[in-house]
């Protein structure tokens, strides 16, 4: 089949990728001439394991292919990805859907013959139908099915959770594309991923549904670790103990700093921001961004707290300030929390990030990137794990005690370290929940 996917950031280029490498013909269209023109030199411009092999091999063997040009793209496919972003629209909480009505716009416009259009952006229930108004205005009735087909893959992962998804859901008011679909995706279907039919609106309810449900069990466990700290008890023994039980799960459970990324905090701002149209009390989640906006702030005071409340000139290591580990993501990190209120209070910081640089770091005051763990700890104070790279796990931080045999604090956000092997090794250790 012949694919076109519009937007090539870690949706569209990852999923573009692995239709590829199933036999299909893609092109991956981006309006970021930039990006383009590095895809073509095999140059991947996000850090995604295993995704440059992939990018390679599929751009030899002709199976895929980058574009600027929107129109022949389109018009060269028969089925076509709306992978755009749909971040929070500013000054609101609600989704801005301005890059898919833009792209719905350019494919009105551009339509040659019959089209399969699906949105894997994440976007409110009912944008479906907000589409076909979009392309009937321009003549094209009877040339197209608008179908929703949300993505579930998590950076870092993301080459595995598309090619052995769960589920894949296919949101469509028609039969002729459903078994389209169900064809495309074969060759996943019968790995063992559970393909669901179900109308447009409930497969664009249910990505929303789930991104909240997966930011409240984090955010649940979390303030349990808040709890645990208080009693002098292990989170970690109650996440093992809750994940055993099926109905609950192991996975999202761990305790750490507050969720981030480019779909929890934006995803389960939007949901409410539909509930409120529809006049429904969505009172969970709503706890859940609270608590969540909360939990840097907590931190931070234990931060203050573990320096002793003496903040100015004293030396910070990040180790990790993406918002989690095997991604360069940094949307909504809880590093882009901290590190600015640190900075503001006269602290120096050095951090280091097994994917480099960070330009959303570069205006705060004092604050720079060290390109190895070893320069960014010599005379530190304070080291924080703030992701869970393998990287970081197996520091032995004996070799950088600080001159004169002055030993630095430890606050493990990730709870990677043993807490009485540090401390035996004389230092002060902090974590979660414990
Ligand atoms: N990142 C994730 O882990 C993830 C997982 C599941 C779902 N999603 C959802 O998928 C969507 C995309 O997310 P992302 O992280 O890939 O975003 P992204 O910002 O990495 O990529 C979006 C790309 O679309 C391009 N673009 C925008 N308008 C365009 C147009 N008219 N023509 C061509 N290109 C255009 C942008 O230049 C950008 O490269 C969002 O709705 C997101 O919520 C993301």
């Amino acid at each position: 089949m012949k694919l076109c996917m519009i937007g090539s950031g870690y949706v569209g280029l990852v999923s573009g990728v692995c239709f590829s490498d199933l036999g299909n013909d893609v092109i991956c269209v981006d309006k970021d001439i930039n990006k383009i023109s590095l895809l073509k030199k095999g140059k991947i411009p996000i850090y995604e394991p295993g995704l440059s092999e992939l990018v390679i091999k599929n751009f030899k063997n002709k199976r895929l292919k980058f574009s600027n040009d929107l129109k022949k793209s389109i018009q060269e496919s028969d089925i076509i990805f709306i992978c755009v972003g749909t971040p929070t629209k500013k000054g609101s909480s609600s989704a801005d859907l301005s890059q898919v009505y833009n792209a719905a716009k350019e494919i009105g416009r551009s339509i040659n013959k019959f089209k399969i259009i699906i949105t894997k952006s994440t976007v409110p229930v009912t944008t479906g139908d907000e589409i076909e108004k979009i392309l009937l205005k321009k003549n094209n009735k009877n040339k197209f099915s608008v179908v929703s087909n949300p993505e579930f893959l998590r950076e870092g992962e993301a080459i595995r959770d598309f090619t052995y998804p769960d589920r894949i859901i296919i949101g469509s008011n028609d039969i002729k594309s459903n078994r389209t679909l169900k064809n495309l995706y074969s060759p996943l279907i019968s790995k063992g991923a559970s393909y669901i039919h179900t109308s447009r609106r409930s497969a664009e309810l249910i990505k929303y549904a789930s991104n909240s449900f997966l930011a409240t069990k984090i955010t649940f466990i979390n303030e349990m670790a808040n709890l645990c700290e208080k009693i002098g008890v292990d989170v970690e023994d109650i996440s093992i103990g809750m994940g055993l039980d099926k109905r609950i799960g192991s996975r999202f459970l761990r305790a750490g700093p507050s969720y981030g990324g480019s779909c929890f905090p934006k995803d389960t701002k939007a949901i409410i921001s539909t509930a409120d149209k529809y006049k429904t009390n969505l009172s969970v989640i709503k706890s859940v961004i609270k608590s969540n906006k909360n939990r840097s702030n907590l931190l931070l005071n234990k931060i203050y707290k573990i320096l002793d409340n003496k903040i100015r000139k004293k030396k910070i290591t990040f180790l990790g300030v993406t918002f989690k580990a095997n991604t360069d993501d940094m949307r909504d990190s809880s590093c882009l929390k901290m590190i600015p209120a640190l900075s503001k209070k006269g602290a120096i910081i050095n951090y280091y990030d097994p994917t480099g640089h960070k330009k959303e770091l570069d205006k705060f005051k004092n604050v720079k990137f060290i390109d190895s763990i070893k320069k960014s700890i010599e005379n530190t104070d304070l080291v924080i794990i703030h992701t869970e790279w393998n990287d970081f796990k197996s520091i032995n931080f004996k070799n950088f005690i600080k001159s004169k045999g002055k030993r630095f604090s430890i606050y493990d956000m990730r709870n990677i370290y043993s807490k009485t092997k540090i401390k035996n090794q004389g230092f002060k250790y902090f974590s979660i929940g414990k």
